[in-house]
């Protein structure tokens, strides 16, 4: 199928809104409500993903802090993280919650994230947590575990019972092992250099102190393994939707979106 995207966003556009035909059209078509969106790290798959489901009115859930949670809690509490049978018991008893952040929580993140209770939201974000959570998530126990939770939560709120509309689901996998079945998968992707960019930014405002060189090595070594594992793998859907967002602003990229996303289900705005 020849999909033409409208041409991003203009300077002075209006970003679209709920009642944007397009973002209406795609509430209405979706069943169930799962849009699965898959992508290497820093692709931009937060950013655009927290938006997307803002304007559907979708719960935004993000997997990636899952993964990132065992590490830390495995990492804090001394447990061997080559020893896959412990992380992976970890994985199995620890209790994980991801919720919405609460007054007096808003710092710029997305969501809160607990574990047994306390709060590791920026914890997960450490530079230590990116070099071994990789590691991590190519452990089937870990993976069990954390995929049977990531299940339950999409088909209740995929169900559009719940408090919100639908879910956008955001991971590696999501269109291909844990919702293959989802309706509208996107695969978001850009340039090694360009989402090394972005991390390194995220990164300095955050005060960590480290170097671009440093920052590309360790998100293309993540990526290798990511892509390398046996289980899981990170992979483009066949049916998903390919975005490349290299140059391109949230707002382009979300325009881009709603276009072709109009197009593939055959929704008339
Ligand atoms: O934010 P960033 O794109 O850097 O990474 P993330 O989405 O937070 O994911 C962190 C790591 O968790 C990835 O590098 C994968 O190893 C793993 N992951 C996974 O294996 N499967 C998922 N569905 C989500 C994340």
């Amino acid at each position: 199928m020849d999909i033409q995207p409208r041409d991003g966003a203009a300077p002075g556009h209006q970003s679209a809104g709920p009642d944007d035909p397009r973002v209406q059209a795609l509430r209405a078509h979706l069943r169930p409500a799962i849009i699965a969106m898959d992508g290497p790290a820093a692709s931009g798959k937060s950013t655009v993903g927290y938006r997307l489901a803002a304007l559907l009115d979708f719960l935004f859930f993000d997997t990636g802090v899952m993964y990132r949670a065992v590490t830390w809690v495995a990492l804090a509490r001394g447990v061997d993280i080559q020893d896959a049978e412990a992380v992976g018991r970890l994985a199995e008893t620890v209790e994980l919650d991801v919720r919405p952040p609460r007054a007096g929580e808003e710092d710029g993140r997305h969501c809160t994230v607990l574990a047994d209770g306390e709060d590791i939201t920026w914890q997960i974000r450490a530079p230590e947590v990116d070099r071994q959570v990789s590691v991590v998530s190519a452990m089937g126990r870990v993976r069990r575990a954390l995929t049977v939770q990531q299940r339950r939560i999409g088909q209740a709120y995929g169900a559009g019972t719940q408090e919100k509309a639908g879910i956008v689901m955001v991971g590696r996998d999501i269109g291909t092992v844990v919702f293959p079945q989802a309706p509208l998968k996107l695969y978001i992707d850009a340039s090694a250099e360009e989402r090394a960019r972005r991390r390194h930014r995220e990164l300095l405002a955050r005060g960590k102190a480290v170097s671009f060189e440093e920052v590309l090595a360790d998100m293309v070594r993540r990526d290798r393994l990511d892509s390398e594992r046996d289980l899981s793998p990170l992979r483009t859907a066949p049916d998903a939707l390919v975005i490349d967002t290299t140059g391109l602003t949230p707002d382009q990229v979300l325009e881009r979106i709603l276009d072709l996303a109009c197009a593939r289900l055959a929704v008339n705005p």
